[in-house]
């Protein structure tokens, strides 16, 4: 029998020289598609965090492909859902965290009021690669005074040391599939 993590794999595609020559693109949206495979892959989350000591009070996504999941992962919990936003798309006020790409920088918004002091948060993304999206997601809810209790994603790319990385930094990863 197949593991879910096994099941999940065989349903990611990978594109080869997307969006440049050598980059192997591990495209997600096969798991959505399918909605046998989507309502996998949702449990497998909500499952882990439905369990009293880890349930959110709130769940983060990053921008865009976190938003997929963290809004329904949060349905299902019956928690709410705050977006973590590309600079210029949030319209109140922001706390906002640059970081950097490999070639040039990125920000990324949340709206002030998303989350309260103390608040313990969720942050969903689709994949981990750098880390420095998640990195950036974390700074942002702890400016506001939240505690990032787990980063949550369906992929790891742990070559690229972002998981890594992360958790050198304090934050507790939970990742579905690997991909060296
Ligand atoms: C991808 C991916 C993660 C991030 C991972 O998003 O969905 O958010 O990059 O990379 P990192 O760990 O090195 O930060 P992308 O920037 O392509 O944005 P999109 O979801 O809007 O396409
Ligand atoms: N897939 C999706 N997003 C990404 C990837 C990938 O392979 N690498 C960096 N961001």
């Amino acid at each position: 029998p197949l593991s879910v993590n096994q099941y999940l794999r065989q349903h990611i595609r990978t594109v080869p020289d997307w969006p440049a020559p050598g980059v192997q693109f591990r495209d997600i949206t096969p798991l959505l598609q399918d909605p046998k495979v989507f309502r996998v892959l949702i449990d497998a989350f909500v499952h882990r965090y439905m369990d009293k000591a880890l349930r959110p009070d709130v769940v983060a996504g990053l921008d865009a492909r976190g938003f997929i999941l963290g809004a329904v992962v949060a349905y299902e919990l019956n928690v709410g859902f705050v977006p973590i936003r590309k600079k210029g798309k949030l319209p109140f006020t922001t706390v906002e965290e640059t970081y950097e790409l490999e070639y040039g920088s990125a920000t990324v918004e949340l709206h002030t009021d998303a989350v309260k002091a103390g608040d313990r948060v969720l942050l969903i993304d689709d994949l981990i690669a750098t880390g420095g999206t998640m990195m950036a997601g974390k700074k942002l809810l702890e400016k506001l005074g939240a505690t990032v209790t787990e980063g949550a994603a369906i992929v790891d790319l742990p070559e690229l040391g972002g998981s890594q990385r992360l958790r050198d930094a304090g934050l507790p990863l939970y990742t579905l599939v690997d991909f060296a």
